[in-house]
């Protein structure tokens, strides 16, 4: 394997422009064994047909605990003490668990029931903007692409409304999580997040309601369906997943719009083009940089490596993304392109359960900032955008605009 320098891959630096060095390993190393900020090793899977490959092979598992290697389970994340349920979401756990969790929720996130949110979300995105537009300038990322999906999802499950800035303030400590350390300074953040959830679960148990929250604590007094720990393990993932990622692409995707003036200028002018602008901002921004963890159950043959049991392989979604082997022109954006079957979303059993809300609240957010803000623009010089700290997602902290 060629000596390359892996660089702290939750730095702020790095997230600016990870593209490089990805482009690099795809060349050199597409496997490729690199620490991680929480000192854990990690084989890093960078190109498009071995990601896509990774995220469907049975060969690796998502719980741990499937793929102890002599006598141990693989390291994985220090969390302090007391916080083990959240382990229990179907993210993290392999089928028959994960199937029967996610059937218990699925069916809220279909298309067709999506669809029935489009004017919710449509006057949510224009209530958000009146102020802003009124006032000339946004911090974009406060203003509007992280408020937007927050109260989506919050409505969905049935968090009130004053509640919602609080947990998102739990969550953000939550995914900015890259090291023991940062669990710790985490930890207050998410005992209150599961506390708060427990007490939420607790009033829909007394009074119950026409939303989620109700669905699920239905689901956890009929039996062997969902027991406690798994009901405040998904209530963490659906709100966390639910926002933390789609506000990286609305504000992400108004980023690379405005460093591709000609490509926005054509979404002004074929608005109609939104679906599959939305598929190419997806593509070119990878707001999740890499999947989650996967661990090989047995040693296995891979991509020209063989990679232990036990081990820890993360795919690069991001890296997928702009494959040349795969995409023609991969860093450029062409908000046309088809076909375009990125990654951003996931592939197999784990695919993004979010998708179709995802799609549509990006659809109608950047739709209606680039109707109704003909005059958008950065109001700080683009090296001085701030980047989140982070292992898995990729997003911006904020995004000062004129408009
Ligand atoms: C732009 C926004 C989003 C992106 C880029 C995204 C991306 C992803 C990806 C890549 C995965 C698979 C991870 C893996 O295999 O390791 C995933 C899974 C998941 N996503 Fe999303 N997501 C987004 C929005 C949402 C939303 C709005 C929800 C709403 C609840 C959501 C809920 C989930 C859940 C529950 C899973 C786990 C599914 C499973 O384990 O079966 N996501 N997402």
């Amino acid at each position: 394997m060629p000596q390359i320098a892996a660089p702290d891959l939750a730095d702020p630096r790095f997230k600016a422009d990870p593209h490089p060095f990805y482009a690099r390993l795809r060349t050199e190393a597409p496997v490729f064994r690199a620490a991680l900020p929480d000192k854990r090793e990690a084989w890093l899977v960078t190109r498009y047909d071995d990601v896509a490959a990774l995220l469907k092979d049975g060969r690796f598992a998502k719980d741990p605990r499937n793929a102890v290697a002599h006598g141990r389970r693989p390291k994985t994340p220090w969390l302090p003490p007391g916080f083990g349920p959240l382990s229990r979401n179907m993210l993290d756990l392999d089928d028959p668990d994960h199937a029967r969790l996610r059937m218990l929720v699925h069916k809220a996130f279909t298309p067709r029931l999506v669809e029935g949110l489009r004017g919710r979300i449509q006057a949510l995105a224009d209530g958000l903007l009146d102020a802003p537009l009124r006032a000339g300038r946004s911090e974009l990322v406060a203003d509007y692409a992280l408020p937007l999906p927050a109260t989506v999802i919050a409505e969905l499950l049935g968090v009130p409304s004053e509640d919602q800035r609080r947990f998102h303030r739990w969550s953000r400590r939550t995914v900015a999580v890259a090291s023991g350390r940062d669990a710790l300074r985490a930890a207050p953040a998410l005992w209150a997040y599961m506390r708060y959830l427990r007490g939420l679960f607790a009033q829909r148990r007394a009074e119950p309601r026409d939303d989620l929250i109700t669905a699920l604590v239905r689901a956890e007094e009929a039996g062997d369906r969902l027991d406690r720990d798994e009901l405040v393990a998904m209530g963490v993932l659906l709100l966390t997943a639910g926002h933390e990622t789609t506000v990286n692409l609305i504000a992400g995707g108004a980023l690379a719009l405005l460093e591709h003036p000609e490509q926005l200028d054509r979404l002004r002018r074929e608005p109609d083009l939104i679906e599959r602008a939305v598929e190419e901002l997806l593509r070119h921004t990878s707001p999740v940089e890499m999947a989650t963890e996967r661990y090989a159950r047995d040693d296995v043959e891979f991509a020209g490596a063989t990679i232990p049991r036990g081990a820890l392989v993360l795919g690069v979604l991001a890296s997928a993304n702009r494959d040349e082997r795969r995409f023609e022109s991969p860093d450029g954006l062409d908000l046309g392109r088809e076909p375009n079957r990125h990654l951003a979303l996931g592939r197999g059993p784990h695919f993004c359960l979010g998708a179709p809300l995802a799609r549509l609240e990006a659809q109608i957010a950047i739709g209606t900032l680039v109707r109704r803000a003909p005059d958008l623009r950065l109001a700080v010089p683009p090296g001085a955008l701030r980047w989140r700290r982070g292992l898995f997602l990729r997003g911006l902290e904020d995004l000062p605009l004129a408009c």
